[in-house]
C-alpha cells in the first residue's frame, strides 16, 4: 500500500459545526446531576416527611442542586462568551426560534430550580449540604413564610422542568430518528 492507498485525515474543515469541548463537558455533566436531582425529588415526593431514606435522599438532592447552581454559573458566563455553532442543515424560522426558546427555558429552569431549593431549605432553617463535606452558608433569615414561598415555587417549577427536559430530549430524538440530522452530532465530539 502506497501513502497514496491512505485515507485522508479529517480535517477540521471537513466536520460537521459542533459545541466545543467546554459547552459539551459542561451540557453532559449538567444534564447528569439534574436528572439525577429530578427522580431523587420525584420520588422523595411520594415519602412521608421526616421519614429516614427521604432525609437521606434530600441530603443527595440538594448537593447535586447545589452543584447545578454553581456549574450553571459558570456556564452561562461561557455560554456568553463562545456563542453556539451553526447549524449544518438549513431549518424553518419556526425550528430555529422554538429550540432557542426551548434553551432559554432550560438555563432559566437551571437557574430557578436550585435558587427556590435553596429558598425553601435556608429560610425554613433546614440542613444546606454539599456531599456530608460542607454546609452552605444560609444568607436568609429564618422564615417559615418566606420558605413555603420558596417551596412553593420550587414545586411549580418541578412541574415546568419536567415538561420542557420532556420536549427537549423529545424534540433531539425527533430530529435524529426521523428527520436524520445532525442536531444530536452538535453536542457529540466532532464527526465527519
Ligand atoms: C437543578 C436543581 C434542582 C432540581 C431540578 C430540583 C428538582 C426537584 C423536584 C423535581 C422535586 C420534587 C417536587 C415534587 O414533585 O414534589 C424537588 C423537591 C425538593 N427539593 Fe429540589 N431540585 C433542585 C435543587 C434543590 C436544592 C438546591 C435544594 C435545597 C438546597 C432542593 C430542595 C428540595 C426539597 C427540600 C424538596 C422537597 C420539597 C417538598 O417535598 O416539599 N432542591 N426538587
Ligand atoms: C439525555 C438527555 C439529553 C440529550 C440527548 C440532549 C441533547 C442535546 C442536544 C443534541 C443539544 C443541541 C441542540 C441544538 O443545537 O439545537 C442540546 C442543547 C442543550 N441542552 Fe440538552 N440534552 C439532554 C438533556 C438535557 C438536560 C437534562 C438539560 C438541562 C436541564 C439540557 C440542557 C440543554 C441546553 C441549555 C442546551 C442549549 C445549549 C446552548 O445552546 O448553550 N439538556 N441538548
Amino acid at each position: 500500500m502506497t501513502t497514496l492507498d491512505l485515507p485522508a485525515a479529517p480535517r477540521a474543515a471537513d466536520r460537521l459545526p459542533h459545541y466545543d469541548r467546554v459547552q459539551r463537558a459542561f451540557h453532559w455533566s449538567m444534564a447528569a446531576v439534574i436528572i439525577a436531582a429530578m427522580l431523587i425529588g420525584l420520588y422523595c415526593a411520594y415519602q412521608p416527611p421526616g421519614q429516614a431514606t427521604r432525609r437521606f435522599l434530600l441530603e443527595w438532592h440538594k448537593s447535586l442542586g447545589m452543584t447545578a447552581l454553581v456549574l450553571v454559573v459558570l456556564r452561562i458566563a461561557y455560554r456568553v462568551a463562545v456563542a453556539a455553532p451553526p447549524y449544518a442543515e438549513r431549518m424553518s424560522r419556526l425550528n430555529h426560534a422554538a429550540a432557542a426558546g426551548a434553551h432559554l427555558g432550560l438555563y432559566a429552569l437551571m437557574l430557578l430550580m436550585p435558587l427556590t431549593g435553596y429558598w425553601n431549605s435556608a429560610a425554613g432553617g433546614y440542613s444546606l449540604p454539599f456531599f456530608w463535606l460542607f454546609q452552605w452558608p444560609r444568607v436568609l433569615p429564618i422564615d417559615k413564610a418566606s420558605s413555603r414561598v420558596g417551596e412553593e415555587l420550587h414545586l411549580w417549577g418541578a412541574w415546568a422542568i419536567y415538561a420542557v427536559v420532556g420536549v427537549h430530549v423529545a424534540a433531539v430524538a425527533w430530529h435524529h430518528l426521523v428527520k436524520r440530522d445532525s442536531v444530536l452530532s452538535r453536542m457529540l465530539p466532532g464527526i465527519r
